[in-house]
């Protein structure tokens, strides 16, 4: 089929590549023209495992990109909105660049005289696509509903494995108010084997914060659960490596430490709980889950100061300043509260990551950053793990040129090293 994809950032190039490896024509439409050059020149605009590979293959062939949404939507059958879906002050979630692709899209479809399906794939709090997207695109289009179709049709991609996960999900949710539409959607998915959930599209919408909310959930409830192992003298990954095999539980998203970051766990957790409030719910829970994962990265802070007392003037190592590994992205890192209490308290701070040092540059500059580990550790009085990259987990004799030798490890990495005092967060 034809496609048009609006938006190119990580989700709207992962999904038109995709959608072309799986045999459709798909135009993407930005408002950045240097993007547009990128991926009509076969380069991805921002890194993903496999995506190179996708674009270069498919750029000037089943792919090409534009800004001229009446060009994309006459030459598209079906156009996925994959546009950001930022927080606003309060932390609710901010509709706005997805009302301005939906006003262009009605624009768009005004003059055209074959069905369309508008697909919202950006992630959008239950009621989006009915009550916003929906009357935007009748008003601008001046066609009612039926007339063209609409969907929602949410992603799961986790970042870094984006292109995997797309081609090989474990589920495929497909949200419309109408059999035709929703048929159409599905059968955009016939290249790859999985299940299609056929429902409506606040459903659609829910699952997704559902499914985010839940993971959440479940590393805080493992940092909870940590926090207190941790005053008892207990291990917690021993804990959770027996209470992840009942079949109920599941041993994946229980790994303890500083907590969740990225852009999309503490993002979705509190544009549900904005849901909540608009429709007078007091979301205890998710509220909890959302300040246990406040807290838990100054307690990396608070372990330093009862073992080194004032940190005015010392100098601490950070290790991993990504938000996970294999990837550059700091957004919500843990790193970042931690750097900031730091320098709050007058420490001096090292900091090294593999890949992600030019970006927490643009946050923090005053700070040091190095290129390898040793560097980062030469005279430093601890060392605080905020990431799990995997080289940490070889670390041995690197700690040799630290000052005092303590490590506090945010991320379960190390617990084998001699001659060093090692502190877990939760273990
Ligand atoms: C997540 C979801 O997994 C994905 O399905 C969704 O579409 C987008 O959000 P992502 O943000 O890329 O993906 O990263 P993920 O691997 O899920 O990790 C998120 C954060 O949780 C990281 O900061 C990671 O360090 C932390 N984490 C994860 C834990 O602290 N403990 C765990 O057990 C697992």
């Amino acid at each position: 089929m034809k496609i048009s994809v609006i938006g190119t950032g990580y989700v709207g190039t992962v999904s038109a590549a995709c959608f072309a490896e799986l045999g459709h024509d798909v135009i993407c439409v930005d408002i950045d023209q240097s993007k547009i050059d990128q991926i009509n020149a076969g380069i991805p605009p921002i890194y993903e495992e496999g995506l190179s590979e996708l674009l270069k293959k498919h750029a000037g062939n089943r792919l090409s990109a534009t800004s001229d949404y009446d060009f994309a939507v006459t030459n598209s059958e079906v156009s996925f909105i994959c546009v950001g879906t930022p927080s606003d002050a309060e932390g609710s979630i901010d509709l706005g660049i997805v009302k301005a692709a939906s006003q262009s899209l009605g624009n768009s479809l005004k003059n055209k005289k074959e069905y369309h399906v508008v697909v919202v794939k950006s992630t959008v709090v239950p009621e989006t696509t009915e009550k916003v997207v929906l009357p935007i695109i009748e008003k601008h289009s001046e066609k009612k509903q039926g007339e063209f179709g609409i969907a929602m049709n949410p992603e799961f991609l986790r970042e870094g494995k984006a292109v995997y996960d797309f081609m090989h999900p474990d589920k495929i949710v497909v949200g419309a108010l109408d059999k035709k539409s929703g048929d159409i959607v599905a059968s955009l998915y016939r290249g790859i084997k999985c299940e299609i959930t056929r429902t409506n599209p606040r459903t659609a919408e829910m699952i997704k914060y559902a499914n985010n909310a839940f993971l959440a959930t479940k590393i805080s409830f493992a940092n909870e659960i940590g926090n207190i192992c941790k005053m008892l003298g207990i291990d917690t990954y021993e804990v959770m490596e027996a209470v992840g095999k009942d079949f109920r539980i599941g041993r994946h998203f229980l790994n303890s430490g500083a907590g969740f970051g990225g852009s999309c766990f503490p993002k979705d957790v509190k544009a549900l709980i904005g849901k909540a409030k608009e429709i007078d719910y007091e979301p205890q829970l998710l509220r909890s889950v959302i300040e246990v994962n406040e807290r838990q990265p100054l307690r990396m802070v608070e372990l330093l100061k009862n073992r080194l007392g004032e940190l005015k003037g010392k100098k601490i190592a950070v290790l991993g300043l990504a938000f996970k590994n294999d990837t550059d992205d700091i957004r919500e890192s843990r790193a970042i509260p931690v750097i900031r209490e730091l320098l709050d308290v007058g420490a001096i701070v090292s900091a090294y990551d593999p890949m992600a040092n030019a970006n927490m540059k643009r946050l923090f500059n005053s700070i040091e950053y190095y290129s390898s580990t040793g560097d980062a550790l030469r005279g430093a009085d601890a060392c605080l793990i905020m990431t799990e990259w995997n080289e940490f987990k070889s670390l041995d004799n690197e700690f040799e040129v630290m000052k005092k030798k303590l490590i506090i490890d945010g991320r379960h990495m190390l617990g084998h090293v001699k001659n060093i005092e090692y502190i877990g967060l939760c273990w």
